[in-house]
């Protein structure tokens, strides 16, 4: 028997049964699954006092133990679960529970800032960047519950550092759920000639085996926009034709997990290989890989093109010779950045049923449950009211939730057995066949007079889509618009193209394509600002746009018009302090002969919305004294919860807890496109505001009539409404008001955000220190400033995890060989800086309450400035995402005999070699 949070629980676990497992079929929810190795804490349990990855511990070994859970913690003076609570040490929170528990059995050593990071290896968080989880542990309280403007803590705080709060696989099942497992394909192009099931089938408690013959002929994407057509119809549940090692081959659905996953085991399938096409380089002269797919709105499938764009305005040669003849100066270059793994700490995955009244009922860790409802729809052949999807907290999306990776699998087993059906990708599955971040390749063309004024800008853009299209002419308009838009400049052109490989797919993630684009022009620019002999951040004020100006990337606005507009305008404040910051202390520099110092910063533009529509529809009901606010946006780790909830609040005069909040749930409102783009504040958060203004009005409304004064006399409060001569209505006798809001999303505003970095690079090993990092953000009206801070901090830590260690690796067949987390290094709590976050001070007219968003742009200026700062230090150019250690020690050999063409820099620079004069 185990006694767990002091209960007995005396039911035998099943051999080989991992105590993660076993503590979870149980009931307790407080444990995660982010891996099944040992890497990420999620699992993090204490036997006996110890803490342990309870996924590598055997449950038969935690009998006659005394087993303790986030939610079992003794409290007291070293329960960190209220100093979480009090400094928001999360954002999804996936993370928490486990982390809690590690700090709780090391009291000592987490209260030590020398020794926390060693306590902590254990422990991922993908979303916080650790500052708020160091905040917490050193008893910093950084929240303030208020209305917009205050540090307002989210409403899930206490849940969330108990393990309570529900995620996707949290709660019970409904009886009789079965499990799915896939085959996934061991080649990376291969038609499929033959699968034989039988022996699956014959085994105990396999209850079907489905293959490409029980999928729907459909086409679709797995990608999710409110206009499906933006993204290429390439892609069917089961396919007879694979793509990519480990694409999907055959479903097996079990009793039980063990069912399904011998039964997964026993499937014969037989294979045509195809030709790979591997190479992003020479794809487009490849054999097709959709070449069948006409009007699927693929560019070019003949040349396996996903998406192309090809123009520009002026002329990018007479730039050049402006410059010249002017005496000025011209920088051409090649980037290159690597496959990028979101990597959200809980996996994809989804639990299908159909529930009394024969609706569909799916619930999944999405980012964009109706737009999923829609293409269920569309896929199954059914009508969207029979389909319902719902979420809980979701464990981390960062753009990667914004596709339909599980749910069109799961909800075909669940119709084909009539059984609930339940698939969750295990951490290998999630990295090798969940889609990552667009590798591109990006030469960089920049030409300008002495002063600074820029007379060419060109790109020329080779994005690896990989064996489907999904996000990838999203990706590529989207690199190629406010990266190219942020710069005045008469002369400019792209050409860009997104190509499909026999490669894992490319997707959605952070930023979404402007970090790769960004690299690359900014760290040109960097280069022009050393040939003219002006100071980085001189360039930037002298080159970036003003308010007046039209947003030109690379088409004439006057024929292409665009509804992006001038909302509010904080790059030259975000300058102006990010310069100032990093000009203040940092860490002392190492000492040593072989460590060199520099400096880099970088600055982005990002549209607050992305285009072609965004809409969102909220209602706000007075009920029982409580204002109960329906709105479809998930919450995962985004903050819109608490910015929802502060925005009703502020709209209604009331506090923060008398707002009750329902969302992620198509059943909850008419229409909602998702939160992406780091839309929730600006669309959903603007209908939220609309309804609880409409219900604010009403409640005047009536207040007056049943008074007899004016609506504009009556005040609303946390009690009540109140006209001016002090006489009250309570809220409780005002039952049955709502309000209804909705945006479209239109038009959009623009954000900016400039990082800055002081860093130390050890030329003898590659080993590069951050000394100082600084980050100025212009969000508008910062709604709330604790958790707006740490969208920041987790931004910069993502960009420092791409810009120095994160890379998924293939192998000469195709095939990810970087299957675990500790192999793909995510950043540990050692390995990100402290970054001082500072806001401009605007007010957007566009947003609600003056707000813009600010969830995704902050990682975009993070790599290019890391990678001016090494060139600062070190004199030559790191072109190519991440810049490992090795990379940079190949680097700094290069620098060193850089004048000897017989020592060449290997993949640290581009077939261009150092960026050069022409
Ligand atoms: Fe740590 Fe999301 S808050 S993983």
């Amino acid at each position: 028997m185990t006694t767990v949070d002091g209960v007995p629980l005396d039911a035998a676990p099943r051999p080989g049964q991992c105590l993660r497992t076993y503590l979870r079929e149980h009931g307790h929810q407080a444990v995660k699954r982010g891996c099944d190795a040992g890497d990420c804490g999620a699992c993090t349990v204490l036997v006996d006092g110890a803490a342990v990855h309870s996924c590598l511990y055997p449950a038969v070994r935690a009998s006659g133990a005394i087993v303790t859970t986030a939610a079992g913690l003794p409290e007291g003076p070293d329960d960190p679960r209220p100093r979480f609570a009090a400094a928001a040490g999360f954002q999804c929170g996936f993370c928490t529970a486990g982390l809690v528990t590690t700090a709780a059995a090391a009291p000592a050593q987490v209260a030590d800032p020398q020794e926390r990071a060693r306590a902590l290896q254990g422990n991922l968080c993908r979303c916080t960047g650790y500052r708020a989880i160091a905040d917490a542990l050193d008893r910093h309280t950084t929240t303030a519950a208020g209305p917009v403007g205050a540090s307002s803590p989210a409403p899930a705080t206490e849940r969330i550092v108990r393990g309570s709060e529900p995620f996707t696989f949290d709660g019970e099942a409904p009886p009789g759920t079965a499990h799915l497992v896939v085959v996934r394909s061991p080649h990376a192009h291969a038609r499929i000639t033959r699968i034989d099931t039988e022996a699956a089938e014959a085994l105990p408690g396999v209850l079907a085996v489905l293959t490409h013959s029980d999928s729907p002929d459909v086409l679709f994407s797995t990608a999710r926009h409110e206009s499906r057509l933006d993204d290429p119809d390439d892609t069917r549940v089961l396919d007879d034709v694979v793509r990519f090692h480990g694409q999907r081959v055959a479903a097996v659905v079990g009793a039980d997990l063990a069912a399904a996953e011998a039964g997964a085991r026993a499937v014969v399938v037989e294979y045509e290989p195809l030709p790979p096409v591997l190479d992003v380089e020479t794809a487009r002269d490849a054999p097709p890989i959709h070449g069948e797919k006409t009007g699927s709105r693929i560019a070019d499938p003949a040349r396996n093109v996903v998406a192309a764009l090809h123009q520009g305005v002026g002329s990018i040669a007479a730039g050049i010779a402006e410059a010249r003849a002017a005496g000025g100066a011209v920088v051409t270059g090649t980037w290159r950045t690597g496959r990028v793994s979101p990597a959200s700490l809980e996996t994809h995955g989804s639990r299908a049923w159909v529930d009394d009244t024969g609706r569909l009922v799916v619930r999944t860790s999405t980012q964009v449950p109706f737009l999923v409802r829609d293409e269920l729809a569309r896929v199954l052949g059914r009508a969207p009211a029979s389909v319902r999807v719902t979420t809980g907290r979701v464990g981390g999306g960062f753009g990667s939730k914004q596709e339909m990776l599980t749910e069109d699998l799961t909800a075909l087993a669940a119709l084909y057995t009539g059984r609930p059906v339940q698939w969750e990708l295990t951490r290998t599955e999630s990295l090798t066949a969940t889609p990552t971040r667009h590798p591109m390749r990006v030469t960089a063309t920049v030409a300008a007079r002495p002063d600074g004024t820029l007379t060419a800008l060109g790109i020329d853009l080779l994005s690896d889509a990989g064996a489907y299209g999904n996000h990838s002419p999203g990706v590529m308009f989207h690199g190629c618009h406010e990266s190219m838009a942020l710069y005045r400049c008469a002369n400019k052109r792209v050409d860009a193209e997104a190509v499909y490989t026999t490669t894992p797919p490319s997707g959605a993630f952070r930023g979404y394509g402007l970090g790769q684009v960004q690299f690359a022009i900014e760290s040109a620019l960097d280069d022009l600002a050393r040939e003219l002999g002006l100071d980085p951040f001189e360039l930037r004020r002298r080159v970036v746009v003003r308010p007046g100006d039209p947003f030109v990337a690379s088409a004439d606005p006057t024929e292409h018009p665009d509804d992006l507009a001038f909302g509010s305008y904080g790059l030259p404040e975000c300058l102006d302090l990010a310069q100032a910051a990093l000009a203040r202390d940092g860490d002392p520099a190492p000492t040593g002969p072989t460590w060199r110092v520099g400096e880099g910063m970088a600055s982005t533009m990002i549209a607050t919305i992305p285009p072609r529509g965004h809409r969102a529809q909220a209602v706000v009901a007075l009920e029982a004294g409580r204002y109960r606010v329906r709105v479809g946006t998930a919450e995962f780790g985004n903050g819109t919860a608490t910015v929802h909830t502060q925005i009703a609040a502020t709209a209604l005069g009331a506090r923060p807890d008398q707002v009750e909040l329902h969302g992620g749930d198509t059943d909850a409102v008419d229409v909602d496109t998702g939160a992406f783009g780091s839309t929730g504040t600006v669309v959903a958060g603007t209908a939220v505001a609309r309804a609880a203004e409409a219900l604010a009005t009403e409640l005047r409304g009536k207040t007056a009539a049943r008074l007899g004064v004016a609506p504009a006399d009556c005040t609303l409060g946390p009690d009540g409404v109140t006209a001016v001569d002090g006489r009250r209505i309570d809220l409780a006798d005002l039952a049955g008001a709502r309000g209804e809001g909705a945006h479209g999303g239109s038009p959009r505003s623009v954000a900016f955000n400039v990082h800055a970095v002081r860093v130390a690079v050890d030329t003898a090993t590659g080993e590069i220190r951050v000394l100082r990092s600084v980050h100025a953000a212009d969000a508008g009206v910062v709604v709330n400033p604790q958790q707006c801070r740490g969208q920041v901090e987790g931004g910069v830590a993502q960009g420092i995890g791409t810009a120095l260690y994160e890379e998924i690796r293939l192998d000469d067949a195709g095939r990810v060989t970087t299957r675990v987390l500790r192999d793909y290094h995510l950043p540990q709590f050692a390995d990100v800086p402290r970054t001082e976050v500072l806001f401009a001070d605007t007010v957007d007219t566009l947003g609600p309450f003056g707000a813009k968003s600010m969830s995704e742009s902050p990682y975009n200026p993070v790599a290019p400035a890391i990678a001016n700062a090494i060139r600062d230090a070190v004199g030559v150019r790191p072109r190519r995402l991440p810049m490992t250690r090795d990379r940079v020690w190949a680097l700094c050999r290069h620098a060193a005999a850089v004048c000897d063409a017989s020592d060449p820099p290997g993949d640290v620079t581009s077939a261009h070699g150092p960026a050069r004069l022409v």
